[in-house]
Order: structure tokens, then sequence, then C-alpha cells
């Protein structure tokens, strides 16, 4: 979730509030301006014009800066732009400025990770395989459930690909399932599952070519196969067939009743997942004129989802990915 150190930057404009060399000035002047309000619109305003040259133009500028100011190292600031220039555009294109809405670098390593990583590095994967998996599969009494908030993909945003995140699922996911013989693993969308990073849409309206439709289906896929509930124990030889779980029509959410080691009584649980990259500050899609106040209506479907565990005396557990509440949340209005 910290990753994205330039754009950030950028867009932390967007959320408080004629050559090339010129507009790389310009914008960086202004960028180190932007503290309040007023100064964030008149840079959202130069962002906007240099937009109007076109996304190539608007990218080189970006880059530009990014790289001029040392935001970050040279690859970082071209792979960054490159890949989340078009959203940035788009989001600009539409903006009404004074409405509401207004690493670990490869060949800069300066520390070695280690086998087992280290706090300040993405964990390798043995440090599940071979460490923790071990430990958890191991407790006794075995675990009723377990969650788990998302990111499987390392934080070298600006190298992914839709092959390396699908890859990243896998292999996590994967390791993830040998959990599923003590119970069931529930899972929440990270920002960073997907590619480019932190580009989720808002609207069905939003261009087709910013929907990591992909990204949310392997995501169902995963949560289907991991959510799988343990079986009942059978008092008749043949093995009764495993509870089964509905297939989600998945934009990163989903909800589950979750019946507690075998038992047959019926669940008091339930464990309802929401995608939070819909109200993530860095995803520059939420940036929309008017604001969008409730993101492909998940509020009214987990009003329905809370109404109906009230109605049957369950426990609810909501699993995110971004804290509701932080700073990373960009407050929307009540729908
Ligand atoms: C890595 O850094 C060294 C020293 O700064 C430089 O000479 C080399 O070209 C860099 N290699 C790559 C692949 O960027
Ligand atoms: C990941 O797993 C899914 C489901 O088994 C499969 O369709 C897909 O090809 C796999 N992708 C990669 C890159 O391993
Ligand atoms: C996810 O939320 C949407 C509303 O945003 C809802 O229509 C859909 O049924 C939910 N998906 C699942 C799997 O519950």
């Amino acid at each position: 979730m910290k990753a994205a150190i330039i754009l950030a930057t950028l867009l932390t404009a967007l959320a408080v509030c004629q050559d090339h060399d010129y507009w790389v000035d310009r914008v960086w002047g202004e960028l180190q301006q932007a503290v309040t309000c007023a100064t964030c619109e008149i840079l959202l305003g130069t962002l906007k014009t240099v937009a109007h040259q076109g996304p190539d133009v608007l990218r080189a500028v970006l880059t530009e800066v990014c790289t001029q100011a040392k935001i970050a190292d040279a690859d970082v600031c071209q792979g960054t732009t490159a890949a989340q220039a078009p959203s940035v555009f788009y989001i600009l294109e539409q903006l009404q400025i004074g409405s509401a809405t207004t690493g670990n670098a490869p060949n800069g390593t300066l520390f070695a990770c280690g086998d087992w990583g280290n706090p300040r590095c993405d964990p390798p994967i043995r440090l599940l395989t071979d460490s923790l998996l071990p430990v958890l599969q191991g407790l006794q009494p075995p675990l009723a459930f377990s969650l788990f908030t998302g990111d499987v993909v390392p934080h070298g945003f600006w190298l992914t690909s839709r092959a390396s995140v699908e890859a990243d699922y896998n292999t996590t996911y994967t390791a993830l399932q040998t959990l599923n013989r003590q119970g069931p693993v529930y899972l929440a969308l990270g920002n960073h599952d997907t590619s480019p990073i932190n580009i989720y849409p808002v609207s069905p309206t939003q261009p087709s070519s910013f929907n990591p439709q992909w990204a949310y289906d392997l995501f169902g896929f995963w949560s289907n196969r991991l959510s799988l509930q343990p079986r009942p124990p059978s008092p008749s030889p043949s093995p009764s067939p495993p509870v089964p779980v509905p297939q989600p029509k998945n934009h990163g959410n989903y909800s589950i009743l979750h019946h507690h080691h075998h038992q047959t009584d019926t669940p008091t649980l339930k464990i309802i997942t929401l995608n939070s990259l819909l109200y993530y500050r860095l995803n520059t899609l939420i940036y929309t004129t008017p604001p969008t106040p409730d993101p492909v209506s998940q509020f009214e479907w987990l009003t329905t989802e809370l109404h109906q565990a009230e109605i049957h005396h369950q426990r609810v557990w909501l699993l995110t990915h971004v804290p509701p509440g932080d700073r990373s949340s960009l407050a929307t209005p009540a729908p």
C-alpha cells in the first residue's frame, strides 16, 4: 500500500483540493508550493493545461518532473508514469477544479534483504512456505479460519505486468491453500493486486480499458477456492460433498457464512469482504466530477448484507485492505 511514491506526491494535490522545459519547471515549482487548497488548485490547473496537449506530453512532463526532482530513480519514474499517465490523463480531462473533489529500486540496493527477508523489503515466498505456514498448520486446536488482507504482488510496481500479477496470485494463494486442511481462508483485494496498480473504476461509465476484470476474476477464483468450508462429520461411509460456495459476481468483494469447525448447526458468523480500493486516495479514478457517492453501489450491497445478518442474528466481520476511516481513504459524502 505504501509504495506509490511519485504519483502519490502529485495526487496529493487532487486530494486536498510552451515548451516542454517550461512546463516541467512550472509543474515542479507549483508542486512544491502545493500545500494549501488554493495552491493545489493552481497546480491542477497547470496539469490540466498540460493534459490538454495530449497524453504523451503529460507523460513526458510528469516523467521529467519526477526524474529532475529526484522523487525516484529514473527507471521508476519512467515505468510509473507510463503505467499511470492514461488514468491521470482521463481524470484531468474531466476534472472541474474548484469542485468538491478537488524503494527499493533496481540497481539502487544499499543492503541485501537476506534469505528470510527484512522488515524493509517485501518478504520472500519461503518465509510463508517454510516458516509461517508449517507453524500455523501445526497449531492445536486447529485454526478456525484465517484472514488475508491482500497485496500478493511485490512493491516493484513499475515493473509489473498482468502476467506477473497473475503468477503472484497463483504462487501465494497456492501456498495459502494448504491452510484449508484446518479451515477456510478469507481474502481481501489489495491495491497492488492489479497492473498498473491502484486503478479500480468507480462506475461502469468509466472507460472499459481501465477495468481490471481479469484481476477481479482471479481474485474471485481464489476466494472461492480458499473459502471452502470444512465438511460436517458424516455418520455414513459415503463422504458428503463439500458445502457449496456461491460463485461470486466479484468486484473484489464477497459475503460468506462461516461454518465453524465441522459443526452442523446454523452459522452465526458472516464474513464480508469489501473492495476498499474504491475509496483509496491513490486510485486516480475516484476523482470524478461530481464525486461518486457510492462507487459501484458497494455500500448499497453492504447495507443489504448487514440487514440480512441482523435478521438472522449473525455477527459480522468486515475485511478490507485499506482501513476505512484512515487517511488513506477519501471521505465520500453519505449516499
Ligand atoms: C547500475 O549502476 C551502475 C553504477 O551506478 C551503472 O554503471 C550501471 O550501468 C547500472 N546498471 C543498470 C542495469 O542500470
Ligand atoms: C493462474 O491460475 C489460474 C487458475 O488456475 C490460471 O487460469 C492462470 O493461467 C494462472 N496464471 C499464471 C500466470 O500462472
Ligand atoms: C459485490 O458488490 C456488488 C455491488 O457493488 C454486488 O452487486 C455483488 O453481488 C457483490 N458480489 C458478491 C460476490 O457478493
